[in-house]
């Protein structure tokens, strides 16, 4: 049994959480990863306030285990944070913003029950978060898919983080693929792991099949840290697969925002019950299983972790795969190297 602090924390079997990634993580992978015995995340990020309610009401008909909603700093609207807490989850987690200038939600959500976690992409930023209050720290290294919060690598990152801060309960993302990495997430001081794009290549993933398919084919040489998908979010690094639209940009001599091909025009347009969004080129927005149009001109976020995604799975056979092998690594690679 792969138990850590994680677990009680949370009050999850296992110390796997799936990351909260806007427009991909609806509540099908959430309660999937759940009710495997992981921390499934919402991604809240591309909802508005009613598709919020609606998405976290959907995931707890679908599982009575502990939930996770994820929203991103930038993109809280006045009552986001009240819908959520609301809901009572066992946890939520924050990204891209200074953890201290929000301590009062951080209390709020304490007092509802609901643990927060602050994803960090750096030492000093996990200090804040700490001093806010957080509960937990979740630390992003560079390879990671999505926005990409700092520029360590998650192998050096985690032990730094751990040795600054001793006691706090902690969270690796970033190029965890399997069960080797969250082994060594482990090893180098986590007391957990949270896979994206592992995530992104499930049954139960909001993301259009031919993005899924993308990620299953890459390598880790396929991804590029760019701040090219900027509309919607301006000067916000992310990691994406090196497709069409990003190897014309650098063709034409990878020119500033205002002079790119194809600025402002509409290329696809997102349908879902609460929304009908145009989306133009350069947007931020992924190809989710609503978008229609030119799907392949929008960022097709993805982690170095994609080399080690070989298949589409179920989410809750990954959760029980990542269990098993990071298990046969601790009991039967690292243990009898001790003798
Ligand atoms: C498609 C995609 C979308 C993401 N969206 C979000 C998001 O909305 N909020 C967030 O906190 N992190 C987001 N992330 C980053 C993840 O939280 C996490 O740091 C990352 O997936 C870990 O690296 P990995 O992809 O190698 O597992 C996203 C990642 C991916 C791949």
């Amino acid at each position: 049994m792969l138990h850590t602090r994680l677990c009680d924390i949370f009050g999850i079997e296992f110390p796997i959480v799936s990351a909260g990634m806007g427009g991909i993580a609806g509540s099908g992978l959430a309660a999937a990863v759940s009710e495997a015995g992981g921390l499934g995340t919402i991604g809240l990020a591309a909802f508005t306030r009613d598709g919020i309610r609606n998405e976290i009401a959907s995931a707890q008909r679908c599982t009575s285990k502990p939930l996770a909603a994820n929203l991103i700093v930038p993109f809280l609207r006045p009552g986001i944070l009240e819908i959520v807490a609301e809901s009572k989850l066992a946890a939520v987690t924050f990204f891209w913003g200074d953890p201290r200038e929000h301590e009062s939600a951080i209390r709020a959500f304490q007092a509802v029950g609901s643990k927060v976690i602050w994803q960090c992409g750096g030492v000093d930023e996990a200090r804040r978060a700490v001093d806010a209050g957080v509960d937990v720290v979740m630390a992003q290294g560079f390879e990671a898919g999505g926005h990409v919060r700092g520029q360590v690598s998650t192998f050096a990152l985690i032990p730094a983080i751990r040795d600054a801060l001793p006691e706090v309960p902690l969270v690796a993302a970033g190029g965890i693929g399997d069960g080797r990495g969250l082994a060594a997430a482990l090893a180098l001081g986590a007391d957990g792991g949270a896979l994206g794009t592992r995530f992104l290549a499930t049954i139960e993933a909001s993301a259009h099949n031919s993005y899924k398919e993308r990620v299953i084919g890459a390598q880790a040489a396929d991804t590029i840290h760019t701040t090219l998908f900027d509309v919607g979010w301006p000067d916000a690094p992310h990691r994406v697969l090196r497709t069409q639209v990003v190897e014309e940009w650098e063709r034409v001599g990878r020119p500033a925002p205002g002079n790119r091909p194809g600025e402002g025009v509409t290329i696809v347009t997102l349908r879902r019950s609460d929304v009908e969004i145009p989306l133009v080129n350069y947007s931020v927005l992924p190809p989710t299983d609503y978008a229609e149009g030119e799907i392949e001109r929008l960022p097709f976020y993805a982690g170095q972790s994609c080399g080690l995604v070989k298949e589409l799975l179920p989410a809750g056979e990954i959760v029980r795969q990542i269990v098993s092998e990071a298990s046969q690594v601790i009991a039967h690679r690292l243990s009898p190297l001790i003798r």
